[in-house]
């Protein structure tokens, strides 16, 4: 019988405060080899923190993190030189030159990747000789992804991989993350697209204000959460109080983004008829009306809530 492999990342109630801040309130999370674990959450939920956290460029006040099956206070650069991390302020030299920058770093590997070929994957060679300080923000994203895989780690680390990307670039780097699993690497992927969590990733873990509020495969995070959900477009800042009264009190009914309504939870053929005679009520005539399962991005923002903070 094939040995039980240990998780690549297990993080047991971590907690990090900043002065009185609490930042990180006791999370619980596990990334394993060969999958991506997204971790998603609101603007400052605690995601690049907990990353920090787990790569030592930051100390927990308390918990525990095992990288590899060891403890992290343990690891030596034997381990670290297994690990890649991608962190969210890139953190590249801004005089460097990326294809200069990547052969460098691979100088410091026993086994590293081919960075021609990597160079090449991530449209890097387009650029290869321009200072860091003249890239745009998306170049300098791929530059600073490739650093994280030019050492072939078993465990990466990606903060935001593809936020600012051009959807070539975004597929593309989908495209990356999916060969690292299939080759057995362990992906910890932090995200605010949930289309990007939902293609990618096994297991998702949802921070809100430092604790994880929900955990487990997308399908099952979408199946808990209800069944369906109708969206529609219309107008933006329609006045929903009036429709709140008239639906069932289990559905949550909200303006995702401008112009954009989802009514979400166990929507049934009466909560349809209901929805669509408010609009004929108004006057409204409901664009793109769509009854359909609940999207990662419905549990998201039911679990964390519409509101800015
Ligand atoms: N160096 C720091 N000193 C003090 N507070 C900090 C520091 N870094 C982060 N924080 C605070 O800790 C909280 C968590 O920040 P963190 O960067 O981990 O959030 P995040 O989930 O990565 O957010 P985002 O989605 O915006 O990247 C925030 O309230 C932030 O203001
Ligand atoms: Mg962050």
């Amino acid at each position: 019988m094939p040995a039980i492999r240990e998780p690549a990342l297990d993080v047991r109630g971590l907690v990090k405060r900043y002065g009185d801040h609490t930042a990180v309130r006791g999370i619980d999370l596990q990334a394993h080899h060969g999958a991506v674990t997204a971790l998603l959450g609101p603007n400052g939920a605690g995601k690049t923190t907990t990353v920090e956290c787990c790569v030592g460029l930051r100390s927990p006040d308390d918990g525990s993190v095992r990288l590899l099956g060891r403890a992290a206070a343990e690891t030596g650069a034997d381990d670290r030189a297994r690990v890649g991390v991608m962190l969210q302020d890139g953190g590249l030299p801004n005089q460097a030159r990326p294809l200069e920058l990547l052969r460098h770093l691979a100088r410091l590997y026993a086994a590293p990747a081919d960075v021609e070929e990597l160079a090449a994957r991530l449209g890097i060679d387009q650029f290869a000789a321009t200072a860091v300080r003249r890239l745009s923000g998306g170049q300098r994203q791929r530059v600073a992804l490739a650093a994280a895989l030019v050492g072939r780690p078993e465990l990466v680390f990606l903060d935001e991989p593809s936020a600012g990307l051009d959807p070539q670039a975004r597929h593309t780097v989908w495209d990356v993350v999916r060969d690292l699993c299939t080759d057995g690497v362990a992906v910890l992927l932090t995200t605010h697209d949930m289309e990007e969590a939902t293609r990618l990733a096994s297991e998702v873990v949802i921070v809100d204000d430092g604790r994880v509020v929900a955990q487990g495969t997308p399908a099952h995070l979408t199946s808990s959460y209800g069944t369906s959900s109708i969206r529609f477009t219309a107008a933006p800042s329609l006045d929903l109080e009036e429709l709140r009264r008239s639906l069932p009190t289990h559905l949550s009914i909200g303006e995702t983004r401008p112009g954009e309504y989802v009514i979400a939870g166990d929507v049934d053929p009466a909560v349809v008829a209901t929805v669509t005679a408010w609009c004929a009520s108004q006057g409204l005539m409901p664009d793109q009306l769509a009854v359909g399962r609940a999207s990662l991005e419905d549990v998201f923002l039911d679990l964390t809530g519409r509101a800015l903070r």
